[in-house]
């Protein structure tokens, strides 16, 4: 009688947060963010910028080539994104800026530690990242 219980009590824990557990839960950005518009226009000088910055705040988990496989993300659930995946290539630049400002779960927010130019850029050098990916 006690294990049956127990069980019922794990059941009612573990249905609630099994999307959690699995971090499957999709994340959207809200719908605002599709009409927000990157100020700058991909270029040598902006990538060589956005990659200092990507390789020194963004590479532990998503890669140098921003495939989601940095050292830091052995063992990370849900693992870091694949910046060339259609999934991610697939959401408009609002989106993934709103997503790196604000972060999820082990994913950090920048809002407060990189500045909007700064983030606008990073968002720049990941359309970037997927053409080279499709190149390599
Ligand atoms: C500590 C590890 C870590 C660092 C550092 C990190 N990320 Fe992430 N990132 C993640 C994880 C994990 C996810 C998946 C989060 C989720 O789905 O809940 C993610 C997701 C994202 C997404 C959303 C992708 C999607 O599927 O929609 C973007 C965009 C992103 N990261 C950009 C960046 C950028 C740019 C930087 C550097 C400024 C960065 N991340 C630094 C771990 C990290």
């Amino acid at each position: 009688m006690r294990i049956l219980l127990m069980l019922f009590c794990l059941t009612c824990w573990l249905l609630p947060n099994l999307n959690r557990i699995q971090g499957q839960e999709a994340w959207t950005a809200p719908a605002y963010t599709d009409s927000l518009v990157n100020p700058f226009k991909s270029d040598k000088k902006i990538i060589a910028e956005a990659k200092k910055i990507y390789e020194s705040a963004c590479w532990t988990c998503h890669g140098l080539t921003g495939r989601g496989d940095g050292p830091a993300a052995t063992g990370l659930t849900p693992k870091p994104a694949d910046h060339s995946s259609a999934k991610v290539q697939h959401q408009a630049d609002g989106a993934l800026f709103w997503k790196l400002s604000k972060g999820r779960g082990v994913m950090p927010p920048f809002e407060t530690t990189l500045s909007k130019q700064q983030r606008w850029k990073l968002v720049c050098y990941i359309r970037e990242l997927a053409k080279q990916n499709s190149q390599r």
